[in-house]
């Protein structure tokens, strides 16, 4: 099956992007969100990352402008039910991500394939509840999207050959690369990643090192772009807390213990760069360690 449009579900941090990368590769897409403000806020954050493509010469006027005019706003769920692939990037909580199938699965095509960009939650199970567990995966971004080159591709226990086709000609049409990640908690990329960032936090807590020392460590000693609690701002310390409580609970073993220091930061409403304060306060000029 050709996959021509598609429906994006969420237009924050992974949804923008999921729409700006889709309409820059020619796909027509129409994104979906609760308030006009948030869709009017999910436009100008596409706005801004390609224009900053343009400027870095990394994408013309023309395909920008073109990509613009190809991406279409809807608050209205019921209407992503005419596209061919539909890509669900809500909030990572299940009830509401059930919540949103439950409203789109009697007004989508048969044909169409559903995808969740979840980043720990059971495909299968997900699948489980909609009337196309063979049209169901997973598909799973990286954050920054328009920057990151991975795509997890995740196939549930029922998705079938034709599906994980189509997702994988998306992918390539994209120019990222596809890993392909069999369904158990948090898939490859979280798997391995959130035990190493809840691993700093309890460095942090036991006082090996402060925040600084703990990310120039990891910057200047394992040449990781960013060090790994300036990393978990990046992503939300509510996300990197849900992961590792999927791990836990999913896996049974005490090494995913949460680290009960990130707990607090979470418990404090101190979630990262998006509430302006997390391992760092970003409401200053530059970056300050909290701890
Ligand atoms: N849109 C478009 N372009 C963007 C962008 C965005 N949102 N953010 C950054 N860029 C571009 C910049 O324009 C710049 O382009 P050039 O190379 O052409 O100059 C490039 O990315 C690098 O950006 P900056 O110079 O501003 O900053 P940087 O060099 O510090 O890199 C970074 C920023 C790419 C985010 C880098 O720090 C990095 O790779 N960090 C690690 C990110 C990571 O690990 N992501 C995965 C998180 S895990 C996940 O997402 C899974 C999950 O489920 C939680």
């Amino acid at each position: 099956m050709e996959i021509k449009s598609i429906g994006v579900i969420g237009a924050g941090q992974m949804g923008n992007g999921i729409a700006h990368v889709m309409a820059l590769a020619g796909y027509d897409v129409l994104l979906n969100d609760i308030s006009e403000d948030a869709l009017r806020r999910g436009i100008e954050t596409i706005q801004n990352n390609i224009d900053r493509q343009v400027s870095r010469g990394k994408v013309s006027a023309e395909d920008c402008a073109a990509a613009m005019a190809r991406i279409k706003t809807t608050t209205t769920l019921t209407e992503l039910g005419q596209t061919d692939l539909v890509i669900e990037a809500a909030t990572e909580r299940e009830d509401i991500k059930q919540q949103i199938f439950d409203t789109l699965l009697p007004n989508l095509k048969p044909d169409t394939i559903l995808t969740s960009n979840t980043s720990s939650i059971s495909i299968t199970r997900l699948a489980s509840r909609t009337d196309r567990p063979e049209k169901f995966m997973g598909f799973h971004f990286m954050n920054p999207v328009p920057v990151m080159q991975l795509v997890e591709l995740i196939r549930g226990i029922a998705t079938d050959e034709p599906t994980y086709k189509a997702c994988l000609s998306v992918v390539e049409k994209l120019g990222k690369t596809a890993a392909s990640a069999e369904d158990f908690p948090a898939f490859i990329v979280n798997r391995i990643l959130m035990p190493m960032i809840n691993e700093a936090v309890y460095t942090l807590y036991e006082g090996v090192g402060n925040v600084r020392s703990i990310d120039e460590s990891m910057k200047l000693g394992a040449n990781h772009p960013m060090g790994p609690l300036e990393l978990a701002d990046f992503i939300g310390l509510d996300t990197c807390l849900a992961i590792m409580n999927v791990l836990h609970d999913g896996l049974g073993d005490t090494k995913y213990r949460p680290c009960p220091l990130l707990s607090k930061y979470v418990e404090a409403g101190w979630l990262g760069r998006k509430t302006g304060r997390g391992f760092y306060d970003y409401r200053g000029e530059t970056p300050v360690p909290t701890r």
